[in-house]
């Protein structure tokens, strides 16, 4: 039973006791249920309290139950409620820590709340694309007014208690021992009749269209892609106009509505994504992490500077390395700037900002690094400077310290190779800007001990990023598929599109931006550089050419002011090139093509299976340990858009029978030799499942 009993003279205690958060699982709902029971059944009970073991009261559903038959398991929470308002004896609420979600909904249920100052209150459902589905978007209006109750529910954000002290919400705010301070309120209001039900409160603001309908116009851009968004709004508005009980069956439709909506799915698998990529095979928590408590960075350029500033930011000093004086003054004004202008947008103090560049320091001389837990190489991207690099890093690093590298192309195994300790090198493939992105593709080598991933990952949490394991091959995940759509984006462009037809068409379908505009914010060279590589390399992968043409154009993108687009000085927005345009209407006629009107369905389709094929071989390849980790490379290193969950997400919902079926139709066509569909997509669509 996750709910104990307990009686403290005339008051009885039910106590939650599911850890981390005290998740309403089954065991928990039936332990709330058995507790109220037992104090509805002794007659020397006059209140009951309910509170939360360890660190807060309640953070809502338990995930560990998300799609199994227990969560639908009587008592539901609905249940628990109802038995909670119907009780003949008041129940007081206790929260402290967290009451989140389904807690919020339950602490709502009782009669009374009381609260330690600090504790995050907030119904969250919103961001897994349901609305609260307890009677929250009934009651919590009821108590702390609509503006902040639709805040709260539209957004999901969490509020800290004391925020709320004055509403309704809480009953009294507890300074001391919250247990003690509960039990003495429920002891003076234990005679208190009737009892007050937080459904029996009016809603009287004055100005509820006026705040229903301003909520509506903020949303309105987002609402498209994210249907939760409107739903909330039209439950609250529900509490305005309904009774309760027809607000409640209200709410209950919507939730039912938006459970099973494409989006509401695409939101819980990245929030299921996110949790699993922590999970690898035979690394369990019982593995003894190496302790990160200094790092230093070889080259202090753009990646370099940006992954100084992580470890900074998390509190942990670090040193960078450079050839030059120069390059460090540089690398160190960056990340002053970069501060400088968050502390700007009122999101840093001048003291965090002090604090954060009195952690950075900086060296010409590796012997000043040696005592450092963790190294990251972020220098030139060639392997003769790799080489140099960790041969004086084996030389100097102290005995179990982690030499990483940024490397975005080259193979790891052979940097491991470079030292006489390969089993202390991994990858930290970071994404630019590196302060900002969220992704960190943690490359494992052949080598690599699981004690120094399971510590990378864990320091991934450290410093705020999403890491996804990876094994060793060219481009890691992300940019090995990445490459796959780039292609195809060019190759539209020789069958008939130009550059703005196939970003507004991917741009449509939810990227933030399009294989071009992104192109020619990253620089057109650096894909340039990648297919001189491949043409000696992979001989068999044919590019096309349209690429190269841009980049004999000096056109490498917004550095140059001129890519795929022009760019006016100071200004990112892309306008449409007639130079670049004719360049690829000649260069498709001289390859003798007869171009042709290409709708936004193939477009879409083309670069989307370009990526999902990839992804397949990645997968069967055991690159990526699982689907949904290479969605979330997708959802946080490359804009993928949340609503839609990730490439193989994707491809899984629209049918891999379907998919393949397209790729096959495209395989026949002018670039069939792109098409070199993955085997384990045929297997998969022949046994009509999904990715896993
Ligand atoms: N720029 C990106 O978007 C990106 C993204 C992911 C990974 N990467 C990878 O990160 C690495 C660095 O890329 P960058 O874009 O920061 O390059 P950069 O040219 O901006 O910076 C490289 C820095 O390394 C310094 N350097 C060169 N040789 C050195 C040496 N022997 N010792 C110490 N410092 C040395 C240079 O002075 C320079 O400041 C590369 O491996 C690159 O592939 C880059």
């Amino acid at each position: 039973m996750s709910a104990s009993f307990s009686a403290q003279g005339d008051v009885a205690v039910i106590t939650l006791e599911n850890p981390p958060v005290n998740g309403l699982g089954f065991e928990t709902r039936c332990g709330i249920v058995e507790g109220l029971q037992r104090a509805i059944d002794d007659a020397a009970i006059r209140a009951i309290v309910l509170v939360g073991s360890g660190k807060g009261f309640s953070g809502g559903a338990d995930i560990r139950e998300f799609n199994t038959p227990k969560a639908l398991q009587e008592p539901s929470l609905h249940t628990v409620i109802r038995d909670i308002e119907s009780c003949a004896k008041p129940v007081v609420a206790a929260v402290h820590g967290l009451a989140m979600g389904g807690g919020l909904e339950l602490a709502l249920g009782c009669h009374y709340r009381v609260a330690s100052a600090g504790a995050q209150i907030a119904l969250p459902e919103v961001k897994l694309g349901i609305l609260p589905g307890a009677g929250g978007t009934q009651r919590l209006p009821r108590m702390i007014g609509l503006q902040r109750a639709l805040d709260m529910i539209v957004h999901g954000a969490p509020v800290k208690s004391e925020k709320l002290s004055s509403t309704r919400l809480f009953d009294r705010m507890i300074d001391g021992e919250l247990l003690a301070g509960a039990i003495a309120f429920a002891q003076q209001i234990a005679d208190v009749r009737p009892l007050p039900k937080v459904r029996d409160h009016e809603i009287s603001d004055a100005d509820a269209a006026e705040i229903l309908q301003s909520m509506r116009d903020s949303i309105q851009a987002q609402a498209k892609f994210f249907p939760a968004l409107a739903r909330c709004v039209d439950a609250v508005e529900a509490a305005v106009k309904l009774t309760f009980e027809q607000g409640l069956a209200f709410e209950r439709e919507q939730f039912l509505y938006l459970v099973q909506t494409t989006e509401s799915k695409a939101l819980r698998h990245a929030f299921f994504a996110e949790r699993s990529a922590s999970k690898i095979p035979g690394i369990g928590p019982d593995i003894a992490l190496r302790p990160i408590r200094s790092a230093a960075v070889i080259g202090a350029g753009t990646m370099g500077a940006g992954i100084a500033m992580n470890f900074a930011n998390a509190g942990i000093p670090v040193c960078m390395l450079e050839t030059a004086q120069a390059a460090l003054d540089k690398g160190v004004a960056t990340i002053r700037k970069n501060y400088e202008n968050t502390l700007k947008k009122g999101r840093l103090t001048q003291e965090q900002l002090d604090k954060r560049m009195s952690l950075i320091s900086t060296t010409l001389e590796y012997a000043a690094l040696g005592q450092a837990d963790i190294v990251i190489e972020a220098v030139y991207e060639e392997i003769s400077v790799k080489e140099k690099v960790f041969q004086q890093l084996d030389a100097v690093m102290k005995p179990g310290a982690i030499l990483a590298s940024n490397t975005s192309t080259l193979d790891l195994d052979k940097i491991a190779g470079f030292t006489s300790r390969p089993q202390d090198v991994i990858g930290t493939h970071f994404f630019s800007p590196a302060n900002v992105m969220k992704l960190l593709e943690v490359v494992r080598g052949k080598a690599t001990a699981p004690d120094v991933l399971a510590t990378v990952m864990a320091l991934a949490k450290t410093i705020s990023k999403t890491g996804v394991v990876s094994g060793v091959c060219d481009g890691f995940i992300g940019n090995r598929m990445i490459e796959q759509y780039v292609r195809q984006a060019f190759f539209l462009l020789e069958e008939g599109c130009l550059p703005a037809q196939v970003d507004g068409a991917i741009e449509r379908f939810g990227f933030a931006m399009g294989p071009f505009r992104m192109s020619d914010l990253a620089g057109n060279d650096i894909g340039w550089q990648i297919r001189k590589r491949r043409r000696t390399e992979h001989p068999d992968m044919i590019y096309s050419l349209v690429g190269d043409k841009l980049c004999e154009l000096g056109r490498y993108g917004q550095k140059t002011s001129a890519g795929w687009y022009d760019y006016h000085a100071g200004d990112r927005t892309a306008h449409p090139s007639d130079v670049v345009n004719q360049m690829i209407l000649d260069h498709a006629a001289t390859l003798g093509l007869q171009r042709r009107q290409i709708n936004d369905a193939e477009i879409v389709e083309r670069l989307m299976y370009a990526l999902v094929n990839e992804g397949a071989k990645i997968l069967e390849e055991g690159i990526a340990l699982r689907a949904s980790d290479i969605d979330l490379v997708y959802l946080t290193g490359y804009g993928f858009p949340l609503y839609r969950g990730g490439p193989m997400f994707y491809a899984s919902g629209v049918g891999l029978n379907k998919v393949l079926e397209a790729i096959n139709g495209y395989a026949s066509g002018p670039n069939a030799h792109a098409w070199q569909v993955a085997p384990l997509l045929q297997k998969l669509a022949a046994e009509g499942k999904a990715f896993q």
